[in-house]
């Protein structure tokens, strides 16, 4: 299956991402983890990149495009993949629709998991997340096992002044190529309010695999 997961930060794209690789067995394309991968090793990709993540911008399309088209040739996403964080303007858009046309191969679906901004920075300034096993948790949501409590650490992005400008990205330029899918007939809304193990349910059953 050839996935998009679509929504603000703090929707629970990485949560549901997790639970649908482990039914889907597909590659989980995260531009989000790509781009935090190639700060920490200090690539140039992450030296150009880090300082609008910090802040809560977006990183350029030049340089977001060429990871993901390139990533999406390798061996493992023939069968499918999950992209999470990515398309996120219209160009993003345009040019996966160029990629997957010259493959030819097409979406399945694109999921847009909705969660109202009053909830957003809760979520986002109690996340954590295990930098051995990557597991997600939340201080109050979803606290980590005491065995791994003293190891997590805090994305360096999940200040609250960095959410806001997150979310006001994410309106003024993401959401607007929700129409975009829309019109393609691939778009499932899933209401991303509840407990997380509902959400994966609700979303299970909008791509019919429940
Ligand atoms: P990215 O890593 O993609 O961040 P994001 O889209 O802001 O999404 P998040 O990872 O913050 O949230 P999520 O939806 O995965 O939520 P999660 O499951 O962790 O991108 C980071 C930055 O990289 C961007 O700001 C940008 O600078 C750059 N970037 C990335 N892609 C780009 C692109 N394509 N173009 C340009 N720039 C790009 O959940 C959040 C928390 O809530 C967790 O603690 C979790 O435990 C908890 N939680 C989850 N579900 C629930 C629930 N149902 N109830 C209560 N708590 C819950």
């Amino acid at each position: 299956m050839r996935l998009i997961l679509v929504g603000p930060p703090g929707a629970g794209k990485g949560t549901q991402a997790a639970k649908l690789i482990e039914r889907l067995h597909v590659p989980h394309l995260s531009t989000g983890d790509m781009l935090r991968e190639a700060v920490k090793q200090g690539t140039e990709l992450g030296r150009k990149a880090e300082g609008f993540m910090k802040a809560g911008g977006l990183v350029t399309d030049d340089l977001v495009i060429p990871i993901v088209v390139e990533r999406l040739q390798q061996a493992d996403c023939a069968q499918g993949f999950i992209l999470d964080g990515f398309p996120r303007t219209r160009p993003q858009a345009e040019a996966l629709a160029q990629a997957l046309t010259s493959a030819n191969v097409a979406l399945d679906a694109v999921v847009v998991i909705e969660v109202p901004d009053e909830l957003i920075v809760e979520r986002i300034t109690g996340r954590r997340q295990d930098p051995v096993t990557h597991t997600i948790y939340h201080t109050k949501f979803n606290p980590p096992p005491a065995d791994v409590a003293a190891r997590v650490v805090q994305r360096s992005d999940d200040t609250e002044e960095a959410c806001r400008a997150r979310l006001k990205k994410y309106h003024g330029e993401t959401a607007p190529i929700i129409p975009f899918y829309d019109a393609q007939g691939l778009l499932r809304r899933v209401d991303g309010v509840g407990d997380p193990q509902d959400i994966t349910q609700r979303t299970f059953q909008a791509l019919g695999l429940a």
